[in-house]
């Protein structure tokens, strides 16, 4: 038996948003937006739905043809317009020549950081610290703003469970609650509440499921079932939308057999009807006629007939509408509606930004960075930093020890910044080098021994063990450049690239302790080298600050605080590797699992358990998503939560956590939940909630969490959330590891 409760997520348009100086409400802006409408020609309209690209390097003076395009209306956005007289001039024709005056919304990828570079969203994850992304953000578009910029691409909220996809050092990881909040921590520091002069619009991206490319190689097709499609992959864009978001881009993968630029249902369907997005879509660059190649339209006029028609408002640099969308209204292959539709949706951003009243933007060249922006990249990098192994204490590192500071990655200013940097200069980033050496505290051997993490060339080995010889500790920054992830930079091996084991080999010979620091845009595979290193840090690729954010936390300045926002696998051949899948009928435990080198020779067929697991490394990842460590260890005791539940009734739980170190730290106590038994099987752990908790030395905190009664639900058969009576677990721990103890409640039929 059980209880359906249908859950009206009620959305609400976004109200009030109208700039000051218009004083204008919801009713005004659409009164301004259909008084604008009426004016406006076949040709203007049509020239709102087109957004030009420029290379984000173009210096040189600007074309004729593209003054006249602006002139006649024919642009209604511009991408990477970076130059400044170029972007006044275009802006003054748009504004005093074109036929109704509509400014033009310039547009650029303002992914984590403009000029000063936070950690990559991958990094700023592993903070799960909302604040501090939302920081990051506001920082990122007051620079940006400052450029003319008033649209970013970003927050990407593409869920990613397969370190392959280079993307997913531009997301906020595999979870899709961690996303969620995350997401609209972004959104809010992009828009604010859009009366400030620096105030950008937002896009949430790529929507849908580009994240799950198939085999991690990017831009390949996705099959999500819809069920997992709502519960997990829009997940964090129904919440973007409910955090105001103003614009979304749709994605380049096929979905279930439609590429998602011409995807009505997903574009319309959902987003528009059920979400009630009124904002505006635009494409992936070219996605609309890359449905060409796809194999979902034959020319750029199908192309063309399908994305307007699924939704898609503005296309991104292809030219499939403004060379169709004329004939097609002629030949009534489209109507007139859609394309109004589409144009309105474009005038309502732009007005919701203030553009009417403000078009042109104060511009000011940014000489150097501002100490305020460095202070906040610096802290949110710090809390990027994962500890995922410390044996014996051997950090933080002690005063006056002498280190060799050794690799690739420990004075590499471009690389530390990360995928997806237009504007950041390396000139400006501080490396782990420029800590060490500034701190003064140690006496530091540097030896970079490999140019780049994929430099073959041995020959500087053997200086990097001379160096090594006269150290202490030798501390080895190792990991990947930036341009081994991001768009397009798909690894079919996650394992360090190069000769950098090499290396570590060598150095582990010496028998000195090592402390391993990783930088990279995604988990690098370790388990083979865990026996030669004594910590592990995972730097990530944390922006302009990452070396002295990194050096605090090596010598304990900041206690270690990042938990991972990914699991992390222990062989790449075990991706997808997630914390929150089904269970099988026979999961495996750790009596199960038989090792490779366990199974006797013509071992009977079925005498070995039969349970889900691999040969060599059995079915434990790695480290499990949530998972840091800090100096001081914490426990968790006297979980509570009342065993049974009246229906409509909050969950209430509470925890004791205790720092038992002697450091002070910050414990992320993490909510899961498990709905036991349910109309579509549910995962053996879904993060529902979690609390950033400082602990002073020796003090105890009891923890609450309340869960109303519509986190416990699903998505049914029916492809509605529903919450079923029964049985849930119910973990308040310290990661999602299957080991912590749980308790039980159940929900009472209504
Ligand atoms: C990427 C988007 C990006 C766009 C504009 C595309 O290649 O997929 O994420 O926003 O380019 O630069």
């Amino acid at each position: 038996m059980y209880v359906i409760l249908t859950i009206l997520w009620s959305l609400g348009a976004c109200t009030n948003r109208g700039t000051e100086s218009h004083q204008l409400t919801d009713n005004n802006e659409e009164e301004f937006i259909e008084n604008l409408l009426k004016k406006m020609s076949l040709n203007e309209k049509l020239g709102q739905l087109n957004q030009r690209g420029t290379s984000s390097r173009e210096k040189g003076k600007l074309s004729e043809e593209l003054k006249q395009s602006v002139r006649n209306g024919n642009i209604g956005s511009m991408l990477n317009v970076m130059n400044h007289g170029n972007l006044k001039e275009l802006q003054k024709i748009a504004v005093e020549e074109s036929p109704n005056g509509i400014p033009l919304l310039f547009a650029r990828d303002v992914i984590h950081g403009f000029r000063t570079i936070f950690p990559i969203p991958l990094g700023q994850a592993a903070s799960w610290d909302a604040n501090g992304v939302k920081k990051a953000a506001e920082v990122a578009a007051k620079e940006a703003s400052s450029q003319g910029i008033r649209w970013t691409f970003a927050p990407m909220i593409d869920i990613s469970r397969d370190p392959r996809w280079g993307r997913i050092a531009e997301s906020f990881g595999e979870d899709p609650y961690l996303t969620s909040v995350l997401g609209k921590a972004s959104v809010d520091g992009f828009q604010g509440d859009l009366t400030k002069e620096y105030n950008i619009a937002a896009c949430a991206k790529h929507f849908a499921g580009y994240g799950a490319a198939e085999g991690g190689r990017d831009y390949n097709a996705t099959y999500i079932p819809e069920a997992l499609l709502r519960q997990v992959y829009l997940d964090p864009f129904k919440n973007a939308v409910e955090a105001g978001a103003l614009t979304f881009m749709a994605g380049f993968n096929e979905l279930n057999g439609v590429p998602v630029s011409g995807n009505k249902w997903l574009l319309n369907d959902v987003l528009r009807e059920e979400w009630n997005f009124d904002g505006t879509v635009v494409s992936d660059w070219n996605s609309v006629t890359e449905m060409i190649p796809h194999g979902y339209a034959r020319d750029k006029k199908q192309a063309a007939v399908r994305a307007i028609e699924a939704g898609v408002d503005m296309e991104m640099t292809s030219d499939a509408y403004a060379e169709n969308l004329e004939d097609l209204l002629k030949e009534k292959t489209i109507a007139m509606d859609k394309i109004d539709e589409a144009v309105r949706r474009i005038l309502r951003v732009k007005y919701r930004l203030g553009l009417f009243d403000n078009p042109y933007a104060d511009l000011k060249e940014i000489s150097s960075l501002s100490k305020e922006h460095l202070a906040i990249a610096k802290a949110v990098a710090t809390k990027s930093i994962v500890l995922l192994k410390n044996e014996k204490e051997i950090l933080p590192l002690q005063k006056n020890q002498k280190i060799a500071l050794i690799g690739p990655l420990a004075d590499a200013p471009l690389d530390q910044l990360g995928t997806w940097i237009f504007d950041g200069k390396k000139e400006e980033s501080i490396t782990l080098l420029n800590a060490a050496t500034t701190s003064k505290s140690n006496t530091i051997y540097f030896e970079k021994t490999l140019d780049y993490s994929r430099d073959k060339k041995k020959i500087n080995f053997k200086k990097a063990i001379r160096k090594a010889k006269k150290a202490d500790i030798i501390v080895l920054a190792v990991g990947e450049e930036a341009i081994l992830s991001g768009e397009a930079h798909s690894r079919s091996t996650l394992k360090l690239p190069g000769v950098q084991e090499e290396l570590l080999q060598e150095l582990s010979e010496l028998n000195k302790p090592i402390v391993l620091v990783l930088m990279a845009g995604r988990p690098i595979i370790v388990n083979h080298l865990l026996d030669k290193v004594d910590a592990v840090v995972m730097g990530w690729h944390a922006g302009t600050m990452a070396g002295p954010a990194i050096w605090d936390v090596l010598t304990g300045s900041t206690n270690p605080s990042g938990r991972l926002p990914i699991t992390w696998p222990k062989a790449t051949g075990q991706v997808p590797m997630y914390y929150n899948n089904t269970n099988t009928g026979r999961p495996a435990t750790s009596e199960s699992v038989v090792l490779i080198d366990d199974i006797p020779v013509e071992a009977w067929q079925s005498s070995l358990g039969n349970t889900s697991h691999y040969l060599e490394i059995g079915r434990l990842p790695q480290w499990p998503f949530g998972f840091g460590l800090s100096y001081s260890d914490v426990s968790y005791s006297a979980l509570t939560v009342k065993s049974k539940i009246q229906w409509g009734e909050t969950v209430n739980a509470s925890v004791k956590i205790r720092n038992l170190g002697k450091y002070p730290t910050t414990e992320t106590v993490q909510l899961y939940i498990q709905d036991e038994v349910a109309e579509l099987v549910q995962p053996v752990k879904v993060l529902k909630g979690f609390q950033q908790i400082q602990l002073g030395v020796g003090e105890e905190k009891t923890i609450q969490f309340k869960l109303p009664m519509s986190d416990l639900s699903y998505i049914g058969p029916n492809m509605k959330p529903r919450v079923d009576a029964g049985r849930f677990k119910l973990w308040l721990a310290p990661n999602s590891g299957e080991s912590n103890p749980y308790k039980h409640f159940e929900l009472m039929e209504k």
